[in-house]
């Protein structure tokens, strides 16, 4: 079968909703966007533990501490199903996590952002995981087998997520005055790098034509961003709280909520590496990783010792 033939076949599976699944003939770019994406997900996931680790020990009940404590755990789970699936198509998890190390691979920017407050978490859990959440229930749906069936449960987990995070907000809400401003203060600062998480418009979004047509990718990032502001300018409404943008406005002819100008600007500074957290997030992970040698050396002596044990047996 010549290329172009087998590039034919694999779009009609494609079109015809079939998975394709780790064994089967890819186009090299579809590996390759793949690879970058699923790897970069599941860096997210990792990195996005350290906003929220960082309030753990400060958590303000017993409840709470238990709450988030599972929930950095479930993210740290997260990371290890996005590493086996990126795995299945040829990269090693060292290599992935060497590309992290050195900067080369990207991660999502708004883990970027300090987590100040105890509001944060609620901030973060309402707003950066309800975001995560919308762009990632059609990722279930995703033309790669691994990838679709590891976001079934990471999803799951998510929505968890978003439910405590809300939580958190509605009490702060219903609490003291000062309470209130605190949760105010946190949605003023993740307001806008939340909605920045959906990646530039689509016009400026190079992969995003393919990736649709190759159903990685089932919305454009617009259209999800445009999902989560109407869905969320109404759970503000509830709390009581303001969403900092003067432009947001119900425009009844579009069916949806019109809003202001994103700083572009910010946005790239921060995925370029020099947003207020980048250098700090990534001195942690490296941190980890080489606090985490001996265990990693241990492991190896280990399984290297069982495996000399039973050649012995079987020789
Ligand atoms: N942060 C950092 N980089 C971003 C970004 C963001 N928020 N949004 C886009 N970019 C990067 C892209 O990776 C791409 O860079 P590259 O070509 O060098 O890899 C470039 O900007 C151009 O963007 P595109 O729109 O062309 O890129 P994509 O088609 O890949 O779309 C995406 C970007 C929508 C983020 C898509 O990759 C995606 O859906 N990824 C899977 C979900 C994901 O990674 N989410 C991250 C958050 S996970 C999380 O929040 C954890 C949870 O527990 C809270």
């Amino acid at each position: 079968m010549t290329n172009e033939q087998q590039e034919s076949l694999f779009q009609q599976k494609i079109d015809n909703e079939l998975r394709i699944e780790p064994k089967d003939w890819m186009p090299e770019q579809y590996r390759k966007t793949l690879v970058r994406q699923i790897s970069q997900h599941a860096h997210s996931e990792i990195v996005g533990m350290l906003p929220e680790g960082n309030w753990i020990t400060r958590a303000p009940s017993l409840r709470r501490k238990a709450v988030l404590l599972a929930k950095v755990q479930d993210e740290a789970g997260h990371g290890l199903y996005l590493y086996s699936a990126a795995e299945t198509l040829g990269i090693s998890r060292d290599q992935m996590l060497d590309q992290l190390h050195d900067g080369t691979a990207k991660y999502s920017s708004i883990f970027n952002y300090p987590t100040l407050t105890w509001a944060d978490m609620g901030a973060i859990g309402w707003l950066v995981d309800g975001a995560a959440i919308m762009n990632q229930v059609p990722l279930c749906r995703c033309s790669y087998g691994p990838y679709s069936r590891a976001m079934i449960r990471v999803c799951k987990e998510e929505s968890f997520h978003q439910r405590q995070g809300y939580e958190i907000m509605l009490t702060l809400a219903n609490g003291t005055a000062i309470q209130k401003k605190m949760a105010q203060d946190a949605l003023n600062r993740f307001w806008w790098p939340a909605i920045m998480m959906f990646g530039p418009n689509d016009d400026a979004s190079p992969n995003s034509i393919q990736s649709m047509k190759w159903k990685i990718k089932r919305f454009s990032n617009d259209d999800l961003r445009q999902k989560f502001i109407d869905v969320t300018v109404e759970q503000a409404n509830i709390l009581g709280l303001t969403i900092p943008d003067k432009d947001l406005k119900w425009n009844e002819e579009r069916g949806h909520y019109d809003f202001g100008t994103i700083n572009w600007d910010e946005f790239w500074n921060v995925v370029k590496g020099n947003g207020p957290c980048n250098k700090e997030r990534l001195a942690a992970r490296k941190n980890a990783w080489d606090n985490g040698a001996w265990v990693r050396d241990a492991a190896t002596a280990h399984s290297e010792k069982l495996a000399a044990k039973k050649a012995a047996m079987t020789a």
